[in-house]
């Protein structure tokens, strides 16, 4: 499963739902209180990332950070834990619902002596210059169509010699069920038409990893680096509990149903036809339908879904 995996059903009607994105069904509470809870399991198997996020953004106690486009905060909290205490954390969103779920979940794991929450634009970072020692965002430039504007805001309220940092997906991602190649065939088209399709319609990057070293350098940071993180979902994977597969497998569902008329339309314009959508919609029912059906063919189903997230910085220097 991935936060930006492509799902798509049979449309009923286009006209409606033209204006309805992407971008905008991933920032509703529910979807993103689901999906964090889901991907938060999964890396609870890969014990490294704590390692990995600590030391290349440079954690430490006492730190600032602001995270921009904090969403229901799952990111924002993870940098106040690996901080390791008397940081203080700042959460930006423009989606006041988010921030309401923020807080309240934040309050939940009594983490809201080091984090608060604001409203606040990308595009106009609700801080003043110099703010922080740490500005960073995980899936937010991918949704905008001017992320070299939001990763200058991030700068400006960047202390000197301080960091600027963003997590967002890279193109580097692969499927494939041994047991069915055209499907797995199938499956990529679709992955790629879904994100041409969003370009050409949005002009957003979905796949925006292999940029983000160049829109630094354009916003003026310096030293700039980048690690790799890649993903590996697999349902026979032993350090994976049942309930969370079977977790993951429902929410593939109900994002098959509920994005198929949005999906169908970026899909379109990223060159596939009806037919073949219609093929890959039913095609993925059916198998996410069985392997929720038997806990054992789920178990032995050895299709590798693996994906990839940019982790890059840069440090200002004024
Ligand atoms: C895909 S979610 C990621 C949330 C969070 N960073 C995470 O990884 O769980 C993207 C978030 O960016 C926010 N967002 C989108 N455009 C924004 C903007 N111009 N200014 C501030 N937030 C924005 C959305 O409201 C949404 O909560």
């Amino acid at each position: 499963m991935s936060v930006a995996k492509a799902t798509t059903v049979r449309a009923k009607s286009r006209g409606r739902d033209s204006k309805v994105t992407l971008s905008k069904y991933s920032f509703r509470v529910k979807y993103l209180r689901k999906s964090r809870e889901i991907l938060r399991r999964f890396n609870e198997t890969k014990p490294w990332l704590d390692q990995l996020y600590t030391t290349f953004l440079g954690l430490r106690p006492g730190m600032t950070m602001v995270d921009v486009g904090c969403g229901t905060g799952d990111f924002t909290r993870r940098l106040a834990t690996l901080s390791k205490g008397r940081s203080e954390v700042i959460g930006i969103d423009s989606n006041a619902d988010g921030i309401a779920a923020a807080v309240a979940d934040t309050n939940h794991n009594r983490l809201s002596k080091m984090i608060s929450y604001r409203v606040g634009d990308a595009y106009k970072i609700p801080l003043d210059d110099e703010y922080a020692d740490l500005t960073c965002c995980r899936s937010l430039l991918i949704h905008l169509t001017d992320p070299l504007k939001a990763v200058k805001e991030m700068v400006r309220v960047t202390k000197n010699h301080g960091s600027v940092a963003a997590l967002e997906s890279g193109r580097m991602s692969v499927f494939f069920d041994p047991n069915d190649e055209s499907y797995s065939e199938l499956f990529d088209q679709v992955q790629d038409a879904l994100f041409d399709g969003i370009r050409k319609l949005e002009g957003k990057h979905i796949r925006i990893g292999d940029r983000l070293p160049g829109i630094f350098q354009a916003a003026g940071l310096t030293g700039i680096k980048a690690e790799i993180q890649a993903d590996g979902w697999l349902y026979t994977d032993p350090r994976r509990r049942l309930a969370d597969l079977r977790q993951q497998l429902r929410f593939d569902l109900s994002m098959l149903e509920a994005r198929s008329k949005i999906d169908r339309k970026y899909l379109i314009a990223g060159g596939m036809t009806d037919a073949r959508i219609n093929a890959y919609n039913r095609q993925t029912m059916a198998k996410t339908k069985m392997l929720l059906s038997d806990d054992k063919k789920l178990r032995n189903d050895p299709s590798l879904y693996a994906a990839s997230l940019f982790l890059v910085s840069g440090t200002k220097i004024a």
